[in-house]
């Protein structure tokens, strides 16, 4: 495990994907990125102050392909474990790679894949505080706590959560792993609108299942939707 730190970057994950040998756990992090990004085409704004890091897992021939398709509910997890060891919150884990707390979104997962590794990339807004526009759907460690954190401590957190947690997926975890994330399930009673390419469905939010879909009742009808398939919004408007 390589760590590399930077001030600025264009982005951890792009970085990470640009290396040529990389190695399990291998991270980067960085101050500032110039060109953020986040899930479905999104930039995500990377201000002094978050926590914006990436690191590679490989592939491991143990885990059948489809399972990984669980992998950012297993990040969140993590996430959420980390948090919880800096600052008590109230943290809703927001079907499929985002933190909530009090209504507003505190973190954000990238799980992208480049050959045989997946690049994990995770925004933690920990002591920012300015959001600008996005300061009614954004918040921050120390908006939420009026305390400063050490960013590099956290990551280094999360990393050690991650590992811990994605071994105990190995390890037939999953059951628990789950459990955790029904727990603080922030879609659950919630309407939702989904949309696959053009087709838009609303729906009341349920559990998340055990194949890590999440169940919609859409008219009395319950339905699951996939990972990496959907796209949800509240009220017609995107939830980023
Ligand atoms: C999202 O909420 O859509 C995901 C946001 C992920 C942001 C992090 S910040 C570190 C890493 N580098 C990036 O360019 N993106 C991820």
């Amino acid at each position: 495990m390589r760590v590399f730190r930077f001030g600025e970057i264009d982005s951890t994950n792009s970085f990470l994907k640009r290396e040529n040998k990389l190695e399990n756990y291998d991270l980067a992090m960085a101050k500032n990125q110039t060109e953020g990004r986040g899930r479905r085409g999104n930039s995500w704004v990377s201000k002094e102050g978050a926590a914006l890091f990436s690191f590679v897992l490989k592939e491991n021939s143990k885990l059948p392909m489809e399972e990984y398709r669980k992998l950012p509910l297993v990040v969140g997890v993590a996430v959420l474990r980390a948090l919880k060891k800096f600052q008590s919150l109230d943290y809703k884990f927001k079907w499929t790679n985002d933190i909530y707390v009090n209504e507003k979104k505190i973190s954000g997962i990238l799980v992208e894949k480049i050959n045989e590794n997946f690049i994990i990339g995770i925004g933690i807004n920990v002591n920012n505080e300015d959001f600008g526009d996005l300061k009614n759907s954004a918040t921050s460690l120390k908006i939420e706590s009026n305390k400063e954190f050490n960013i590099e401590e956290l990551i280094l957190t999360v990393v050690e959560e991650f590992k811990n947690c994605f071994e105990e997926f190995l390890n037939g975890g999953w059951e628990l792993i789950l459990k955790e994330i029904n727990e603080k399930n922030y879609l659950l009673d919630k309407p939702v609108t989904i949309k696959i390419i053009d087709k838009i469905t609303r729906g009341i939010g349920g559990k998340v299942l055990d194949d890590g879909t999440l169940e919609v009742d859409v008219e009395g009808i319950k339905k699951s939707f996939d990972i990496g398939e959907v796209h949800i919004s509240f009220k017609d408007k995107a939830v980023k």
